[in-house]
């Protein structure tokens, strides 16, 4: 059996609904209810309240880790030593490609703190070091509806960002096993830019989208309603300025899929509805 955590979010649906679709069995865990295919358990329970995850972990041979909310609350060890408790033998960490590419950054400690954790557990591990997500276009989902327009700081600043359902992909192939002590990082196939994204965003539903650049300051107003402080400025030190290494596109997805990754445009065409 396969614990899926994060399991209603960007990565872990699309996880949830491959894995099942395969014939796994799986354990889906979130805090709150949730709509999930046909015969997938859900577990509530909390990864900032480790002995919460002892009904869902009970049984499983596997885990995918999501670590939520910036990592507030949740301890690498509490959540690794329930797992090995319940006789987990593989934990698979969604991780960032930041941890690499940024060493020091505060936005990035949790996700290190935990890299280092599952390294030292003893438990068989592998890490999905993900750039920026194709699903972060959501933020502009009510202004393209309303008012066919995207604002956007870094207007010639173009990223690999990478489709979730290649993420899931990429988890339940390595959740299966033969991928022990290893890290990919995982990106889309080219960089695109914001404006770009707007383009294929209006390509997707038929209608011409109009692009706004933001500034740095009327960015970080708008991710500070949603993320702490640190993680604002983690996030748009990459949007803005960033390494040779988070421009470049990885080929780990393409190792492990076998085929290229999905571009933008193709993530803006299967999610196009949430942009009428
Ligand atoms: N977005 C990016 O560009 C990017 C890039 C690199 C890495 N990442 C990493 O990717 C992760 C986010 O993935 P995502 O977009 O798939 O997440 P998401 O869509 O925000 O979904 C979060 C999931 O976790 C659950 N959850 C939240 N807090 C929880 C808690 N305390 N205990 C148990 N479950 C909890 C949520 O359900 P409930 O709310 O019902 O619990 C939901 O299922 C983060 O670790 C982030 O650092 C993101």
């Amino acid at each position: 059996m396969i614990v899926v955590t994060g399991a209603t979010g960007n990565v872990g649906a699309p996880l949830v609904a491959e894995l099942a679709a395969a014939g796994e069995r799986v354990t889906a865990v979130s805090r709150r209810p949730a709509t999930l295919p046909p015969g997938v358990r859900h577990v509530p329970a909390d990864l900032t309240d480790a002995e919460s995850l002892q009904p869902a972990l009970d049984g499983a041979e596997a885990l995918f880790v999501l670590v939520a909310g910036g990592g507030a609350g949740i301890d690498p060890d509490a959540v690794l030593g329930a797992a090995k408790a319940a006789g987990v033998r593989r934990v698979v960490l969604q991780s960032s490609q930041g941890v690499r590419t940024r060493p020091g950054a505060a936005s990035h400690a949790p996700l290190r703190e935990f890299e280092e954790a599952l390294r030292g557990c003893g438990l068989e591990w592998t890490i999905l070091r993900p750039g920026g997500f194709a699903s972060n276009a959501y933020a502009w989902a009510s202004s393209v509806r309303e008012r066919r327009l995207v604002a956007a700081p870094f207007a010639d600043v173009a990223l690999p960002v990478v489709d979730p359902a290649d993420l899931a992909a990429c988890a339940a192939i390595t959740l299966r096993g033969g991928h022990q002590s290893q890290v990919y990082e995982l990106t889309g196939p080219a960089p695109i830019s914001p404006p770009e994204q707007a383009a294929a965003i209006g390509r997707a539903i038929g209608a011409e989208v109009t692009f706004v650049e933001l500034t740095r300051t009327e960015a970080a107003a708008a991710l500070g309603a949603f993320m702490p402080p640190e993680v604002v400025a983690g996030t748009l030190d990459i949007m803005g300025s960033p390494t040779p290494g988070e421009r470049t596109p990885s080929d780990d997805v393409a190792r492990l899929l076998a085929r290229p990754p999905r571009p933008f445009t193709a993530w803006a065409a299967v999610h196009a509805d949430a942009f009428r």
